[in-house]
């Protein structure tokens, strides 16, 4: 099934310069970007955005993180996309990720692990709705998708 899955370039990767290359394993793949934006999110947005997280010790210095700096929030589609980016993504803890994985191969710790993605049909139409209105996400047809497809 084709899904639209939230991605977001954290702080540290924007800061570190990664955001071409982290851009390419997607493309790479065979994902297509349907929507991106550089911003800077703010204490409300992220508390939102990680609510899950808010009783957890660690949700203080996540939303510190994520609103350091600018993230990059990006809509990406594909076949199973969701899943598919999950696994691109990698483990949470970058020292558990395995080595072919964004975490894996470009981060070291928990606390910068440079990479969000969303991680349930659910979460993704939250976090969609929440970073993007519906006429920022393009609808198209890449021609080379007949090479990526059966
Ligand atoms: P994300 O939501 O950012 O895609 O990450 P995730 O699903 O892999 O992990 P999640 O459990 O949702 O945690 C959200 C983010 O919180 C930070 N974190 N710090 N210090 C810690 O123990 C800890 N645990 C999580 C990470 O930035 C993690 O990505
Ligand atoms: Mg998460």
């Amino acid at each position: 099934m084709i899904q639209k899955s939230f991605v977001m370039m954290k702080p540290d990767a924007v800061q570190r310069r990664l955001m071409g290359k982290i851009l390419s394993c997607f493309e790479e793949k065979g994902l297509q970007i349907v929507a991106v934006k550089l911003m800077q999110i703010n204490e409300d947005l992220a508390k939102t955005h990680y609510g899950e997280h808010a009783d957890k010790p660690f949700f203080g210095s996540l939303i510190e993180y994520i609103t350091s700096s600018p993230s990059l929030a990006m809509v990406i589609e594909g076949e199973e996309a969701i899943s598919t980016i999950r696994k691109l993504v990698g483990a949470t803890n970058p020292l558990e990720a395995d080595l072919g994985t964004i975490r894996g191969d470009f981060a070291m710790d928990t606390g910068r692990n440079i990479i969000h993605a969303s991680d349930s049909p659910d979460s993704a139409e939250r976090e969609i709705n929440l970073f993007f209105n519906e006429d920022e996400i393009c609808d198209y047809e890449i021609v080379d998708n007949k090479l990526i497809y059966e």
